[in-house]
């Protein structure tokens, strides 16, 4: 695993990055990676609990309800197979999976996989203290070079987990993107389960993304305090707001912080000033929304077939699987 410092020092470069190229297009867009900062983090934790949310709670329904069917899909034959997670976070929905395979004493290793190591180093102390006999091999790494490495160290049926609908956030060419590069690392025969969110009445998602607690419009916001600490600017939060729309027809959420006031920010690290008409944007995040047709393409344009597809009882969300 990678040191604290290396850490710290490859997101700073990052962020650096996205400020200064970011905050000089029109127009001006910062990219949702980097919402999750340690606060960051802990305003999603809150999201993902609010009434307004429902992904979470209709994915959780999904995997509490069809484990059964799942593991059937996993190794119709009893084979050993290993459980790779990406994004794994502080994996809430993965426990209910965990459990019952250790349950039904699955023959499995559980991989997960994420870029953030404080999120991992927790999941794994948990996973530990829950399942003391589970086998893990948890990976602070990028997703592609994850795969790669588990795949040169065995050959059991790999079954990627991707939930949470983080693939919402990709544009539609860096979906495409990202299914290509796993059908190129994976074996025939082996899974990809992914978490969608589906188009469903346009006023439910827009709640979603504009809750009654005021949590998205923190998290949003959120993205200015970090560059504040981290960069030593002065926006000054009260002169930003958050504003969300969901396009029906695009099956896109996307949130803005829009500048309630011409103002120019000073971003002291960068040695940049950054001027804001009143009314003007910074576009932080889409959320896409998909139709079953639209992730049956996916799959087909990138060489998945899909072999399974579990909703929910309100149809909200779905489970799918696709099979290299
Ligand atoms: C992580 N991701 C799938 C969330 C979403 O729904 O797009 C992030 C989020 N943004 C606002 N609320 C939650």
């Amino acid at each position: 695993m990678e040191t604290p410092f290396m850490e710290q020092h490859e997101s700073d470069a990052a962020l650096v990055d996205e400020v200064r190229t970011g905050l000089q297009q029109i127009p001006k867009r910062l990219s949702s990676r980097f919402f999750y900062d340690a606060e960051g983090s802990r305003i999603f934790a809150e999201i993902m609990h609010t009434p307004d949310y429902y992904l979470t709670r209709s994915e959780y329904e999904i995997l509490d309800t069809q484990k059964a069917d799942l593991l059937r899909l996993f190794t119709p034959d009893k084979r050993s197979f290993e459980l790779v997670e990406l994004g794994a976070g502080d994996g809430l929905k993965t426990k209910i999976l965990l459990g019952f395979l250790a349950d039904q004493q699955a023959d499995f290793t559980y991989a997960p996989v994420d870029i953030s190591g404080d999120a991992l180093d927790k999941l794994v102390a948990d996973v530990q203290q829950q399942w003391p006999d589970l086998l893990l091999n948890a990976r602070h790494d990028d997703y592609f070079n994850a795969l790669e490495q588990l795949s040169e160290e065995s050959n059991a049926r790999r079954i990627v987990l991707f939930l949470g609908s983080n693939i919402g956030n990709f544009t539609p060419d860096e979906a495409i993107d990202f299914y290509r590069q796993l059908h190129d690392r994976l074996q025939p025969g082996d899974l990809v389960l992914t978490g969608f969110d589906l188009q469903k009445h346009p006023a439910i998602i827009h709640a979603a993304y504009n809750d009654r607690m005021g949590l998205t419009r923190a998290f949003n916001l959120n993205l200015l305090r970090r560059i504040n600490t981290e960069l030593d600017a002065d926006f000054n939060l009260a002169a930003f707001d958050h504003y969300e729309t969901y396009n029906p027809e695009s099956g896109e959420a996307r949130s803005y912080l829009v500048s309630q006031k011409a103002q120019t920010v000073r971003i002291n690290a960068l040695d940049m000033a950054v001027p804001f008409d009143y009314g003007e944007i910074i576009h932080t995040e889409i959320s896409r929304k998909f139709t079953r047709a639209q992730i049956e393409e996916l799959a087909r344009q990138t060489g998945f077939s899909v072999t399974g597809w579990f909703t929910d009882c309100k149809g909200y969300f779905a489970d799918v699987v696709f099979e290299r």
